[in-house]
């Protein structure tokens, strides 16, 4: 494992994000909306650098492997408070093709909200697909896989307090 990130470069991008959502909104009443599970740590740390009125809740995009090559992805909003009226704040761990977050701002601004805006943690530099682009990425990358600080592979490392670089010995031989 090769650190890219260490715990105060992490704390010092999220200081940096709570600074664009209290600009962006003031006092104004904000949801937030974390995108499961790799945004589960930013969430709780984002959260508690925010001093407006807020509301919590999470979102899930499943893939769902069908005829074609890309699984489709399913939204489940089930834990998402009511949006109608209010400003959103979507969260993700990494904007990578961009397709996980287009899907569900979509679904979110289906829902009636005031404003759709996304903040995400890391951005990978050329994997972009879709014409939408977070409103804030803390962190531009390289284009290699990373772990820790909720991101995951095959759904450990997420507990890790800073964000690395798998190495070839860290990676598994059998398919995920
Ligand atoms: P996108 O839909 O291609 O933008 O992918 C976004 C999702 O893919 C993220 O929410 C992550 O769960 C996952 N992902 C993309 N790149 C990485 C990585 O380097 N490490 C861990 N997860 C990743
Ligand atoms: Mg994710």
């Amino acid at each position: 494992m090769r650190i890219l990130l260490d715990e105060e470069r992490v704390r010092q991008g999220v200081q940096q994000m709570a600074s664009f959502v209290t600009e962006r909104y003031g006092d104004q009443p904000l949801t937030v909306v974390g995108v499961m599970t790799g945004s589960v740590v930013l969430l709780a740390d984002l959260i508690r650098l925010l001093e407006m009125p807020l509301r919590v809740g999470v979102v899930q995009a499943s893939s769902y492997r069908g005829a074609m090559n890309r699984g489709e992805l399913v939204v489940n909003s089930e834990l998402m408070p009511d949006v109608a009226g209010r400003d959103v704040l979507l969260l993700d761990d990494i904007f990578d093709t961009g397709h996980t977050l287009l899907k569900i701002v979509n679904h979110v601004k289906s829902l009636g909200p005031r404003s759709v805006a996304a903040a995400v943690l890391l951005r990978k530099a050329e994997r972009q697909e879709v014409a939408i682009d977070p409103d804030f990425a803390a962190f531009h990358i390289p284009n290699e896989f990373v772990v820790g600080y909720g991101l995951d592979y095959h759904d450990e490392y997420r507990n890790l307090p800073y964000i690395g670089v798998l190495e070839p010995a860290d990676l598994r031989d059998e398919a995920p």
